[in-house]
């Protein structure tokens, strides 16, 4: 059974629960703790909108708000990292009485990382997938009726190509930001999303660089701004156009007011 240590300070940083020396542990704002990669030099989550938070409001609501009545949904999680925005779906799912079928598929580089998060301090909200948990970190699988679940420890863009055209309704883009991992950011990355997208399909990330939404807008996307008074602005992108996200961001004006900006390349 998980243990809940007794609350530290916000903001402490605990060195608890890691097998490798490149993490250590951050309680963030809503209480629920992130960690830190000493290798890329960033926090896993935004420790002031929350790690919780952050994958509820930014990636988990905004994206189900549209999948209306689905038999079946299947999801990319860039990238498995703690596994909140994996886990953040099964919580949402349960606690809205959602029956479609879910399926995620995440890659993740860091298998030593995946192997430690049996021990990894999650929120209460996660208590009840402590089974869940325990299977994705020491097989990187979990299975049963109404949840599919896999993690690939391997690198993502070779991962997406393995999926067929117009296979997800939902991705999840939450790699380490563009400044720190490029690769998961350009052009050409998202066009290998893009082929696997479905039409009504949606893309959610943190990300609100322009470089970001020129990659997706030049790839065929409608940018949406998902705003909320208790988070900072994230990104929504689809091949569609979605009513419920407003009336959208006019590129061509942001490309016309911004003539040097460029989106990341290969
Ligand atoms: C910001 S974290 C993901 C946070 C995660 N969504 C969560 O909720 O905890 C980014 C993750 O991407 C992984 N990563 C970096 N480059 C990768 C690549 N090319 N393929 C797969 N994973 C990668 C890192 O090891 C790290 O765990």
């Amino acid at each position: 059974m998980i243990k809940y240590p007794k609350k530290p300070e916000y903001g402490e940083k605990l060195n608890l629960m890691f097998d490798d020396e490149l993490h250590t542990m951050t309680l963030s704002e809503d209480g629920s703790y992130t960690a830190y990669s000493k290798e890329y030099n960033e926090h896993y989550h935004s420790t002031k909108d929350g790690a919780l938070h952050e994958s509820l409001v930014k990636h988990v609501i905004p994206a189900f708000k549209i999948m209306q009545k689905k038999d079946e949904i299947n999801i990319l999680d860039i990238c498995y990292g703690l596994g909140f925005n994996t886990l953040a779906t099964l919580y949402y799912a349960k606690k809205n009485n959602i029956t479609s079928k879910i399926n995620i598929y995440s890659p993740e580089l860091d298998s030593t990382l995946v192997k430690s998060l049996k021990n990894f301090t999650y929120p209460n909200e996660f208590e009840e997938f402590r089974e869940i948990i325990l299977g994705l970190s020491e097989n990187g699988i979990y299975n049963e009726n109404s949840w599919h679940v896999e993690i690939f420890l391997g690198d993502a863009r070779e991962y997406i190509k393995r999926f067929p055209d117009g296979m997800f309704d939902i991705v999840y883009q939450d790699a380490f930001s563009p400044s720190t991992n490029p690769i998961l950011w350009t052009q050409e990355y998202f066009s290998d999303i893009q082929k696997r997208m479905k039409r009504d399909g949606v893309v959610t990330t943190y990300s609100t660089a322009l470089a970001t939404r020129l990659a997706l807008h030049e790839n065929g996307f409608n940018i949406y701004i998902n705003s909320g008074k208790d988070f900072r602005d994230a990104t929504i992108a689809s091949l569609s156009e979605l009513d419920a996200f407003g009336r959208g961001v006019d590129m061509k004006h942001k490309i016309a007011c911004n003539p040097d900006a460029k989106p990341l390349r290969d």
